[in-house]
């Protein structure tokens, strides 16, 4: 059940975390009644954007955290828990750091990525709620490597049941044994479509051919026929695994470099503020 505990974990521990510092962060601004009014260079407004900037980069530092197996500072679920609520808490933070006062200028080039980097992180919490379901729902029993197997068995029988038949037959079992692609280029797996599949080329060639037929030969080639479709069955069912497992990981693309962007625009806001300053 690790979905369920990336938001639930610990009782909700981090969400109660996360409202109790929004809650201290708007108290802090309603109270707050400097002379000019709130903005980011009052002691409040610093105090803000050095708590965000620090959560910036313990965030970031996520993706560091995450490949140290052997470290034992608590959970990696805690740790996602966390990450996504207190994440999220950026936006309260942030947004009062800043006073409202978001227009069209450098400082607000880190606002607005520190926003996208958040919106992709919801994407992300709800892909990892959705997709592995859907992956597990895909694949039934089967794993990805198990789907691919089967395909490669299937081709081998295939070829010499077709090798009596006519060669039209043939030339579409080859060219479904050597051509079709599981994956291929970024945007193929995503799609987990192929328009021009020949294993679907050759189910539908196949019945065609069957019309023609007669006798011994028409019977083989309803069990070519029938472990054609098989075999197609299966290429589509590891295209969804494939189109599925890429939705998952597509949002950290922009997640990961987002927030590594983010930080190097957070050091010309904090250098501009201090130059103009
Ligand atoms: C995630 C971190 C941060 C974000 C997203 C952020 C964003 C912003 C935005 C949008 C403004 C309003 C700019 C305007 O008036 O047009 C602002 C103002 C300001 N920020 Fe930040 N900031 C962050 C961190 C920091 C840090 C770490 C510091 C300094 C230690 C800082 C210092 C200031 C100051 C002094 C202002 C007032 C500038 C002015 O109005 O002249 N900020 N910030
Ligand atoms: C400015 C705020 C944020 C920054 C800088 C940030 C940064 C990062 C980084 C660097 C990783 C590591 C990814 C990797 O190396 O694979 C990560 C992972 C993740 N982030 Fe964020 N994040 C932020 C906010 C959020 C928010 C608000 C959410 C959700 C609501 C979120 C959801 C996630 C999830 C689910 C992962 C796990 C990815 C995985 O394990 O494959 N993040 N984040």
């Amino acid at each position: 059940m690790r979905h369920q505990s990336l938001l639930a974990y610990a009782r909700y521990r981090y969400l109660k975390v996360t409202m109790v510092v929004i809650g201290l962060v708007i108290a802090a601004y309603i109270w707050h009644r400097p002379p000019n009014g709130p903005y980011g260079g009052t002691w409040l407004g610093y105090t803000l954007g050095t708590v965000s900037a620090l959560l910036v980069l313990w965030l970031t530092y996520f993706g560091v955290r995450k490949r140290r197996y052997r470290s034992t500072l608590g959970t990696l679920q805690g740790w996602l828990s966390a990450h996504v609520y207190l994440g999220a808490s950026l936006l309260a933070i942030a947004t009062l750091h800043a006073a409202f006062q978001v227009g069209w200028n450098v400082h607000t080039l880190a606002y607005v990525l520190m926003i996208v980097v958040i919106l992709s992180g919801f994407y992300g919490v709800w892909a990892y709620l959705r997709v592995p379901t859907r992956i597990t729902d895909t694949l039934g029993e089967d794993t990805l490597e198990s789907l691919l197997l089967g395909i490669a068995d299937l081709d081998r029988a295939l070829r010499p049941m077709a090798l009596g038949l006519p060669d039209a037959v043939n030339r579409l079992v080859l060219a479904s044994a050597q051509e079709t692609r599981i994956g291929g280029t970024w945007r193929q797996q995503f799609r987990g479509l192929d328009s021009n599949c020949p294993t679907a080329a050759a189910v539908a060639g196949l019945q065609t051919i069957g019309k023609a037929l007669r006798g011994d030969e028409a019977r083989v080639n309803e069990q070519v026929y029938a472990l054609m479709a098989r075999k197609q069955e299966l290429v589509n069912r590891a295209r969804r695994a494939v189109a599925l497992k890429a939705r998952l990981d597509l949002w950290l693309f922009i997640h990961v470099p987002l927030s590594i962007a983010l930080i190097a625009a957070l050091v010309a806001h904090v250098v501009s503020v201090f130059f103009y300053w």
